[in-house]
């Protein structure tokens, strides 16, 4: 479904990533792991384009990406992001702001059918009866639910995930995780998430990328991450029986 060839990204001068390859299947839970700053965010946004790659290649169902991308690509009717901080508009009701992407990409479309699409993907997170409040009415982790809800109103083929516990609870964000493996089990989207919560990926993963030192750590599925034998790897796992400087 999505694959990358020696991909290196960064900023300006400044590599961040080198030589990243790997591929995702068709409904996989992917998750994209390792310590704050190592780069994780900077592989989402060169896939994504929202900072093209300084080299390497892309492909999404066979078919090379090259960003920026042509203007008849329909690649972004085909994802959808779901960003750090939700990225809910403020002057829009939570129907209107999950509305937006088909607004957004079909001009033209029914607004009355729109919204009917709306409201189906805002009940698939149980936020129907919330759906003409405001993003300031809404506690954390709803909105990281209308986002995902916005995220899904195109049915994309794969989602991509920043750090979606962030500033959850605990207790919601185990949740977030029940509902995001309940519809990755029953629409079947792949997703790529990208996170360091450690109880999030042993809820969710099913296949791991692990970034340090600017490359691929460690790339396999969750239970070949567990039994790993690199150290980096142990350590991200128990990270209290490993002091820092073993
Ligand atoms: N817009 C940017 N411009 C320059 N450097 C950046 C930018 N965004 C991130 N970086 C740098 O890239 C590195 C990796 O960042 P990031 O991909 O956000 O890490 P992670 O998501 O794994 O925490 C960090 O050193 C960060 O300072
Ligand atoms: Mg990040």
């Amino acid at each position: 479904m999505l694959r990358t060839e020696h991909l290196t990204a960064g900023y300006g001068n400044r590599t961040i990533l080198e030589d990243v390859t790997f591929e995702i299947q068709n409904g996989e839970r992917f998750i994209v792991l390792g310590e704050s700053g190592c780069g994780k965010s900077t592989l989402l946004k060169a896939i994504v384009g929202l900072n093209p790659p300084i080299s390497g290649r892309i492909f999404f169902h066979d078919e090379e990406i090259i960003h920026p991308l042509p203007e008849d690509s329909d690649f972004y009717q085909k994802i959808g992001i779901l960003y750090q901080n939700s990225a809910l508009l403020n002057s829009l009701t939570l129907e209107e702001n999950v509305m937006l992407p088909i607004t957004m990409h079909y001009p033209d479309f029914p607004v009355k059918i729109a919204s009917d699409i709306a409201n189906e993907k805002l009940a698939m997170v149980n936020l129907y009866k919330d759906r003409d409040k405001y993003p300031q009415e809404l506690s954390g982790g709803m909105k990281k639910r209308g986002a995902l809800a916005r995220a899904l109103v195109l049915d994309p083929d794969i989602i991509f995930f920043d750090e979606p516990q962030a500033g959850l609870d605990p207790v919601t964000a185990r949740d977030l995780d029940a509902l995001f493996i309940k519809l990755n089990e029953q629409l079947g989207t792949t997703y790529f998430i990208v996170t360091h919560e450690l109880l999030s990926i042993k809820r969710t993963a099913q296949k791991v990328l692990m970034l340090a030192d600017k490359k691929v750590l460690f790339y396999g599925t969750f239970d070949e991450a567990m039994q790993s034998d690199i150290f980096k790897v142990k350590r991200f796992f128990n990270v209290d029986k490993y002091s820092a400087n073993q």
